[in-house]
Order: C-alpha cells, then sequence, then structure tokens
C-alpha cells in the first residue's frame, strides 16, 4: 500500500519505518529541512534501537522516501497517517494548531479518494472535527480512522511490529478493512471501535498506568513510614492476574512526553464536559510530590547544611534507553536543589546533551563519565536506571565521594550490590540497606 506520514517525531518515524518494513511504501513527510535533509542522508534524529538499521534497509529497497513535500506525498499516496506533534498548552489542554493546519493541507492536496488516519493523540471528537475541516477544504471523497498510538521510547520499534493491541477507530467498513490490510500480518491484535471510543482508549490506558504509578509510589511512601519493603509488596501484588506485576516500580515518578501530557489533557477533556476527574487530578499531584522524595532524604541528611554541599547526580533522561528528556524528573529535582546553593554535577550516558539545553540554569557541572561525577560530592543521587549504573564497583565509588551516600530514586541497587562497602543507602520504599553505618547515619524517618 502507499502511504504518506505527516510529522516524523517519534510517533511518525518509527511508524513510517515499521510500515515500510511490513512491505508497504511510505513517504514520510516533515516542515524541517534540516530533520529531512539528515534522514536522507541516512541518520535518525532520535534515539531509538534498531531503527537506523531498519530505515536504511528500507531505504534502500526503495519502500521508505523522506521529503518535505506534503502535497507530493498526499498525491502518491491512498492512506494519509496524521503523526504531527498536540504539546500541552498551558492550560494542560492539546494544541491542535499543529494538525489542524496538516489536514488542511492534506485536503489541498487531495487527487482522488484518500483514508485520513490520525495516529497523533487528540482529544475525543478531535477526528470529527477534522474531518468537517478537510470538508470544507476539497471536494475530493475520504474516510476518517483514528489509530492510537501506544509505543515506548526505547522499544519503540518492538512495541509497533509486535503490539498488544492495535486499536481502529472507524465508522466505514471499508476503511477498517484496509486498516487490516495494513496490519498485516498482525491482523489477530486488531480491535476495531467507533472513532470516538479509540480516541479514548488511547487516554485511558495512559491514565491508568500513571495511576498504577502514583499508587505504587503512595504505597512506597507508607512503607517507608512502617519499615515494609515496596517490592516486594509490588511482587505480591502482581502475582494476582488482575492487578498484573508490570508499572509497579516505585520511584521518583513518570516523566516524558506523553503520561505528563496525558494525564493533564484528560482531566480538561473531562472537565469540558462538566466531569471533575478527580481520581486523575490526585494522580498528578502525587507524581509531581513524588519527585521531591529524593530531596526530602537529602534534606534530612543534611538539614539546614544543604545549601553549599555538591550532589552527584546519575542519569537525567525520563527513563533509560533514551536521549528524551520531555518532563524528566531530573529536570525539576537540579533545578530545585541549584535554586537551594546546591552545586550539582550531573552524568548521563546519552542525555546530556538534550538536558543541557533546555536545562536552562547556571550551577551545575557537566560531566561525561559516571565517576566523574561522583568525584568530591557530598551524596550521590541515583535519577534514571541505567544498566551502566548497576555494573559500577560501589567499593571504588565510596573512595572518590567525599561521603559514602547513595540515594536510590530508582531502586536499582540491590544488597548484593552494597556487599562490602560502607554506603548509606537510601532508596523509595524500602528498608534502608545501609550497614555498618547506622551510628554516623541512622535509618532515616521521612
Ligand atoms: C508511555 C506508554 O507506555 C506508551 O504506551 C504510550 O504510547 C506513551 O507513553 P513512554 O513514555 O515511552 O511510553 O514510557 P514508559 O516506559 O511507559 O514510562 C513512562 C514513565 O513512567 C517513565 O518516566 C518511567 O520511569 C515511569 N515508570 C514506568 C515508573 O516510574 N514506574 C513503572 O513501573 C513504570
Amino acid at each position: 500500500m502507499n502511504i504518506a506520514i505527516i510529522g516524523t517525531g517519534y510517533v511518525g518515524l518509527v511508524s513510517g519505518v515499521c510500515y515500510a518494513k511490513l512491505g508497504h511504501r511510505v513517504v514520510c513527510v516533515d516542515k524541517d529541512p534540516e530533520k529531512i535533509a539528515v534522514l536522507n542522508s541516512g541518520g535518525i534524529p532520535i534515539y531509538e534501537p534498531g531503527l537506523k538499521e531498519m530505515a536504511a534497509e528500507s531505504r534502500l529497497a526503495g519502500h521508505l522516501v523522506f521529503t518535505t513535500d506534503l502535497a507530493f506525498a498526499v498525491r502518491r499516496s491512498d492512506i494519509i497517517m496524521l503523526a504531527v506533534g498536540t504539546p500541552p498548552l498551558p492550560s494542560g489542554e492539546a494544541n491542535l494548531a499543529y494538525i489542524d493546519q496538516a489536514a488542511i493541507e492534506i485536503a489541498e492536496a487531495m487527487n482522488g479518494y484518500k483514508i485520513v488516519v490520525v495516529k497523533s493523540t487528540v482529544p475525543v471528537g478531535t477526528n470529527e472535527r477534522l474531518a468537517k475541516l478537510m470538508r470544507s477544504r476539497t471536494i475530493m471523497r475520504f474516510d476518517s480512522v483514528s489509530l492510537p498510538e501506544f509505543l515506548r521510547e526505547g522499544s519503540a520499534v518492538e512495541d509497533t511490529l509486535r503490539p498488544d493491541r492495535i486499536i481502529v477507530g472507524a465508522e466505514c467498513e471499508g476503511a477498517a478493512e484496509q486498516m487490516i490490510r495494513l496490519h498485516e500480518p498482525l491482523t489477530e491484535q486488531i480491535i476495531v471501535t467507533d472513532i470516538r471510543s479509540a480516541e479514548m482508549i488511547k487516554y485511558a490506558s495512559n491514565a491508568f498506568l500513571a495511576t498504577k504509578i502514583s499508587f505504587i509510589n503512595e504505597i512506597a511512601n507508607i512503607c517507608e513510614k512502617v519499615g515494609a519493603d515496596v517490592t516486594k509488596v509490588a511482587e505480591g501484588m502482581g502475582y494476582d492476574k488482575r492487578i498484573g506485576p508490570s508499572f509497579l516500580k516505585a520511584g521518583i515518578g513518570y516523566g516524558g512526553s506523553c503520561f505528563p501530557k496525558d494525564t493533564r489533557a484528560l482531566i480538561q477533556i473531562a472537565g469540558h464536559v462538566d466531569y471533575e476527574f478527580k481520581l486523575l487530578r490526585s494522580v498528578v499531584e502525587v507524581n509531581q510530590d513524588q519527585r521531591f522524595n529524593v530531596i526530602r532524604k537529602l534534606e534530612a541528611i543534611f538539614g539546614s547544611e544543604l545549601p553549599g554541599k555538591t550532589i552527584g547526580v546519575w542519569g537525567l533522561a525520563f527513563k533509560p534507553n533514551t536521549d528524551d528528556v520531555r518532563d524528566s524528573p531530573a529536570l525539576e529535582i537540579i533545578r530545585h536543589l541549584v535554586d537551594r546553593g546546591v552545586k550539582a554535577k550531573a552524568y548521563d550516558p546519552i542525555a546530556l546533551p538534550n538536558f543541557r539545553a533546555i536545562f536552562g540554569k547556571e550551577g551545575v557541572e557537566w560531566c561525561n563519565k559516571a565517576e566523574e561525577a561522583a568525584q568530591g560530592a557530598d551524596a550521590l543521587i541515583l535519577l534514571t536506571e541505567w544498566d551502566e549504573f548497576a555494573g559500577v564497583d560501589l567499593a571504588r565509588l565510596q573512595r572518590v565521594l567525599k561521603q559514602p551516600i547513595l540515594i536510590d530514586g530508582r531502586n536499582m541497587f540491590k544488597e548484593e550490590h552494597l556487599a562490602g562497602t560502607d554506603f548509606a543507602y537510601y532508596s523509595v520504599g524500602r528498608p534502608s540497606l545501609s550497614k555498618g553505618v547506622k551510628e554516623r547515619m541512622p535509618v532515616l524517618q521521612f
């Protein structure tokens, strides 16, 4: 099939490469000529395992083309996919200006029947509104489909080619059938529904996953006070099939380009129909507060001496295996520390340039190695659970720190990592695993 994908952000690019892999002829369009130039020279502007190689293969086979020419892409395609960004407005609502503009341009370029598919995350009713907008600009026939995206950064290719489910929201049977053809051989996972329900499934899924995270984070906070271990609690809960083991990792809260944006947008969507989504409001509030979990620990350790201390920071990306720092908890945590007069030394295996570009404050020493960030620091905080950190020799690390204090915001380390060290080690919702430092560093009560 001939497909045009408008927008080469995360969703657009991964989808384009994966549809080409499934054997379709794909043209990816972006307004940004620099991005298109990078893609046309074999580069990939995002860090996503496996994507570059797969894109190269399809380009070589002539299945994948990148261009800034939207009209050309629309005319040569039967299926047009919208994958432009819907970033949040200050109110939390999704900004639909880009998608509206793209829909108008598509309508004006259409030269025959098309299926117009919305992959971007959009509020319920947007597909219908876009269809009206397009009908006011073209006499050509088209059908609308909502095809929400559920890919996770870092495993986007795997998620797209081996999805749990593919949701197709379509009013027209013919368009739904074309979507089934498009996804062959993944047809077993397809669920066809109406357009509004498909739009809602995306928001509801992300809101539910965010709820699981905030739930376990609150359980972790209680575990800290009652002396239980949240990792054991989560494991015990997860054996119940109705609960499931995933998304129950306590830490410093969720970040990234989806959960923070989509939870806020769903609260707004509900508000527009006079419904207050109380549970989701609390989920967002808990997530916000959880970012301060590590700061509260630093305060408990250093008290009024915290300003002036040097704190090493490991991990800046919102999660491992990505260079994405959008809404990363590390942004807020380090900004807060710097504002309090702390000197931060930060390291991340790949996200440092992106982080630095948007951090916007002085007071951080950017480090090229994990050990460098710990060198001479009064304490070390771990904010992203990169594999690299699990492999660090903690006995050696202890010698470079001024004081052996480690605050693990992601519960990465286990007792065996700390064996033979003198660390005062604190994590989230687990009893302190510190050995031999109890006299100097009492078990903290937060
Ligand atoms: C998410 C959804 O998983 C995906 O289906 C949707 O399409 C886009 O949003 P992504 O943002 O790539 O994907 O990351 P994900 O792996 O879901 O993690 C999101 C955040 O939650 C990260 O900050 C992660 O650290 C945090 N998280 C995740 C937890 O704190 N605990 C967990 O148990 C799981």
